[in-house]
């Protein structure tokens, strides 16, 4: 297919080159300031832009800009006749897309995405919506040339999923610097926690996480969780995560 893709970012960046590599024809990569776009253009062969105009031979536009930003973009944007333009963001709803754009839907990777590194795109779940028949068959059989699992999801369930991944990927990669900070103080590397997060990921597929906890709050050893707060005294934010967090797994287990 002939594909323009908004925005030179995590996602703009990681996607583009997976429908690249699946064979699709990346006629443009688009961004605001214009950061990223030649690089990525130079790689993928294509033309590249900071306005947002979409040639008229394309099939298919994705919007990978930041969630704020849809809602300007869709303002100002016009879609060439039969072209579906979908957007890339799990809490963005349809609503997004405003009444002068036609095919339109959404096209979410359930994955966590960084510049720099490579992405198999094959088994990174892909969660498509989509406002009609013909916007829905365009954007299922693109996602079904990259990805093993693609899965229709309305906008509000795909809110869910996204809370979910912010739990356990944002949330738990901040828990992972507070704890090479804390490891920092007693002398040593992160990489001593190693064994210790791969047994708990492990646990976690085989247990499921509702049978994998352990810890001072789960046995409700109140001394320890003192000392741990005391420990904790050069960090406001941290204590108070962990009196939160403490008081949830307590409330979770015994309450
Ligand atoms: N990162 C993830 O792990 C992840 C995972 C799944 C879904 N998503 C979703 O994917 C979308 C993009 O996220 P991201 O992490 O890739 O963001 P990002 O790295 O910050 O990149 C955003 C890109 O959008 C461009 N942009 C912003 N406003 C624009 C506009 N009005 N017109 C054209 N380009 C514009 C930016 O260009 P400039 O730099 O030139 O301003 C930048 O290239 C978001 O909706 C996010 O929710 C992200």
């Amino acid at each position: 297919m002939n594909i323009v893709i908004i925005g030179a970012g995590r996602v703009g960046t990681a996607l583009s080159m997976a429908l690249n590599n699946s064979g699709h024809n990346i006629l443009k990569v688009i961004s605001r300031s214009g950061k990223n776009t030649e690089r990525l253009a130079g790689i993928l062969g294509c033309e590249y832009g900071n306005k947002p105009v979409i040639p008229p031979a394309s099939e298919v536009v994705i919007a990978a800009v930041n969630d704020d930003a849809l809602y300007s973009l869709m303002k100002e944007i016009n879609i060439p006749d039969n072209t579906v333009i979908a957007h890339t963001a799990g809490s963005v709803g349809l609503e997004v897309f405003e009444r002068h754009i036609t095919d339109f839907g959404v096209f979410y990777p359930l994955q966590t995405f960084t510049m720099g590194r490579d992405y198999d795109f094959h088994s990174i779940p892909l969660f498509i919506e989509a406002n009609n028949k013909k916007s829905h068959s365009v954007l299922k059989s693109l996602a079904l040339t990259v990805s093993e699992k693609v899965f229709d999801l309305s906008s509000e369930k795909r809110r869910y999923l996204h809370l979910a991944a912010v739990f356990v990927c944002n949330f738990v990669n901040h828990m992972y610097y507070a704890g090479k900070e804390i490891t920092g103080m007693a002398g040593m590397e992160f990489n001593v926690l190693l064994p210790l997060l791969e047994e708990t990921l492990e646990k976690v597929y085989e247990l499921g996480p509702e049978r994998s906890q352990t810890g001072p709050a789960i046995r409700n050893d109140k001394k320890t969780i003192e000392k741990h707060l005391d420990l904790l005294s050069f960090s406001p934010d941290l204590q108070k995560m962990y009196r939160v967090i403490t008081g949830a797994i307590i409330n979770k287990y015994t309450g």
